[in-house]
């Protein structure tokens, strides 16, 4: 065996104790916890999509042996430690509104109808710290209170749904529903819309494309290759007024 193959063999062969639900595993100190859990035997089947950290399917919550404290985390995204002790949440049971929602019309007040458990926020901030995204979650619960779905749906932006927010809450918001319904109203109702987007739908709808495309369509795959890898890019740093120079599909 060479020496490099020896340390690689030595390193991986570099086991963790960790507890799953309760029973002691060895594993891999490098992996994820989604890794160990796979590594001790256990299968996703549900609790897991991107495995990117982006879908929000595999929050976890754990202990560290010494620490009063309960971490929560992603399991595709956290990387196990000694002794921590673990269980997964793929899905957090908090209650959704059900809605039609092209009966609403974006205001606030259809929030708090929905929502009325919105007003028991004691702005403990539970919710903030728990959140594996940062999403300051307090301040955008503050911010539908408010009135303002905007800058709620905007502090809300990056959230993933998985849910921790509400496991942690001690007034029992589903946080992430409530900051779901403000982004999709600020979407529909409150945001400008995009001009360029109803000129391009309206382009492709009078086939303004359609020639190029059956083009494409009939190019054999290396005439595809070529023609996509010597098509114009917009440059990495390119300003906001950036245009192609072949405007003929502008
Ligand atoms: S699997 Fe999607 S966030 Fe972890």
């Amino acid at each position: 065996m060479s020496t490099t193959t020896e340390e690689a063999t030595k390193v991986a062969a570099k086991l963790i104790p960790i507890y799953i639900m309760g029973k002691q595993y060895e594993v891999p100190e490098t992996l994820t916890i989604m890794k160990a859990m796979e590594y001790a035997g256990y299968k996703y089947i549900r609790g897991c999509g991107c495995r990117g950290g982006v879908c929000g399917a595999c929050s976890t919550v754990y202990r560290k042996p010494g620490d009063y404290k309960i971490y929560t985390g992603l399991a595709c995204q956290t990387v196990v430690e000694p002794e921590m002790y673990l269980t997964q949440l793929p899905f957090y049971p908090a209650m959704r509104a059900t809605y039609n929602f092209e009966t609403l019309q974006g205001n606030p007040e259809e929030v708090y109808v929905l929502y009325p458990e919105l007003f028991r926020c004691v702005a403990c901030n539970a919710c903030t710290k728990v959140c594996p995204m940062d999403v300051e979650v307090m301040d955008y619960i503050a911010a539908v209170k408010q009135g303002d779905l905007l800058r709620a749906a905007e502090i809300s932006f990056d959230c993933i749904q998985c849910g921790l927010c509400a496991s942690r809450c001690m007034g029992e918001l589903p946080q992430y529903h409530i900051g779901q319904l403000a982004r999709r109203l600020a979407g529909a109702f409150l945001t400008p819309r995009a001009e360029h987007l109803k000129t391009m739908v309206a382009n492709i709808e009078t086939g303004r494309y359609t020639e190029g495309l059956q083009q494409l369509k009939a190019m054999n795959l290396e005439t595809l290759k070529k023609t996509y890898q010597a098509r114009e890019m917009e440059p990495a740093v390119a300003g906001e007024d950036w245009t192609p120079q072949d405007k003929q599909y502008l």
